[in-house]
């Protein structure tokens, strides 16, 4: 058994979130990038904030005349003419010194040249175009598309054979061999390009470990890509005000091993599993004005209006989800979090498009939760 230390201690490797832990090639690039634009910057305040202490103190107003003296005479350097304490008198004026003037404008002048350099290289690591998908590739293109408030996933192609399958908020990915293989030609990248659109208003995609943060714009469309050799749940967050329920649109990225990515791809790019044990929970769930009205299932009849309407995520494999709703509760295998969810989606996200269903008969209820507990 798992110590409830050794739990906490994964959850917290779970919940890491930090850009100054980089999973991927392009994410150190942009850590690589924020020491130095931090190191440059940092450098500019401390040299700022101690000119102004140093001037504070150094040039502080002291007694007015005629005040008793201090006991001790100020040590004043003879380089610097300073009025005596208390005076009110102008300090030697500068203005239209001109290398003073060459020195403020030329310093910050090169300092912005170097991080223009600087920025411009990273955005040449982390963004570039992506390739046409070509058989053998080992890549992964996949269409994210944001809504209010959760992630619709399209899987375009894997390894330049076409897909096309639809889910929701979880991405899986495979995860490439090691760098230093990939460096001597022992190994291959298995790229993960992503086209980021929205159908709503602005979200941003960000998983701190895996890449930097890229928005999804309405009318728009953008592009990142990484790769990363080291398997696990890379978690994140929407990181745009996309409405009231911006802060639970939560991100799962599942980098695996290639076995077990084509196995998870094979099932999730199938229609939905047949049920002969839920017929009634089926009629439920397809019925007018129920889930079917919003929430796609692959091979079942209400398929494509409830996805042209996109209101919804695809349900085809719910229950190969580890969460619901974007990540914010767990979808146990009884389903108890699921059942609540159904009845009353508003409780866990004030909201959000989905209506409850607290009114079904209890009966009813029972079968639509079997149909959908074998929605694998
Ligand atoms: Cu989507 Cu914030």
């Amino acid at each position: 058994m798992r110590s409830p230390l050794l739990l906490a201690v994964a959850e917290t490797t779970q919940q890491n979130v930090s850009i100054f832990d980089p999973a991927s090639p392009q994410a150190d690039s942009i850590r690589n990038l924020a020491i130095l634009v931090l190191a440059i910057t940092g450098g500019i305040f401390l040299v700022v904030e101690g000119i102004i202490f140093y001037t504070m103190f150094r040039f502080r107003q002291g007694a007015p005349p005629g005040a008793p003296p201090p006991t001790e005479e100020p040590k004043v350097p003879p380089s610097v003419a300073v009025e005596p304490a208390g005076s009110t008198a102008e300090p030697p004026q500068v203005y239209g010194s001109q290398p003073i003037e060459i020195a403020w404008t030329a310093a910050p002048a090169l300092i912005v040249f170097i991080l223009i350099l600087v920025i411009g290289r990273t955005l040449w690591e982390v963004a570039p175009d992506h390739p046409e998908p070509t058989k053998g590739d080992n890549a992964v293109y996949i269409t994210v598309i944001g809504r209010q408030w959760w992630w619709e996933y399209r899987y375009d192609y894997y390894n330049g054979r076409k897909y096309g399958f639809t889910t929701a908020n979880e991405l899986h990915i495979p995860i490439s061999d090691t760098e230093d293989d990939i460096k001597a030609g022992k190994g291959v990248a298995r790229p993960i390009y992503l086209t980021l659109q929205s159908a709503d208003v602005c979200h941003s995609f960000w998983v701190p470990r895996l890449a930097g943060k890229t928005d999804l714009i309405p009318g728009r469309t953008n592009r990142m890509s990484f790769h990363t050799s080291e398997p696990g749940l890379y978690v994140g967050q929407c990181a745009e005000f996309c409405g009231t329920q911006h802060a639970k649109m939560l991100l799962r990225v599942v980098a695996e091993s290639p076995e077990s990515f084509e196995s998870w791809l094979r099932n999730e790019a199938a229609p939905a599993p047949e049920d002969e044990k839920s017929p009634d929970g089926k009629s439920v769930f397809l019925r007018e004005q129920s889930c079917a009205s919003c929430h796609p299932v692959r091979g079942t009849e209400n398929e494509s209006p409830a996805r042209k309407r996109g209101y919804a995520p695809d349900l085809t494999h719910l229950m190969s989800r580890k969460t619901l709703a974007s990540g914010i509760i767990e979808n146990d295998r009884e389903g108890k979090n699921l059942r609540d969810w159904v009845k009353d989606p508003q409780t866990f996200k004030p909201g959000c498009l989905m209506a409850p269903f607290k009114q079904l008969p209890e009966s009813e209820l029972n079968s639509l939760m079997r149909y959908l507990l074998s929605l694998r």
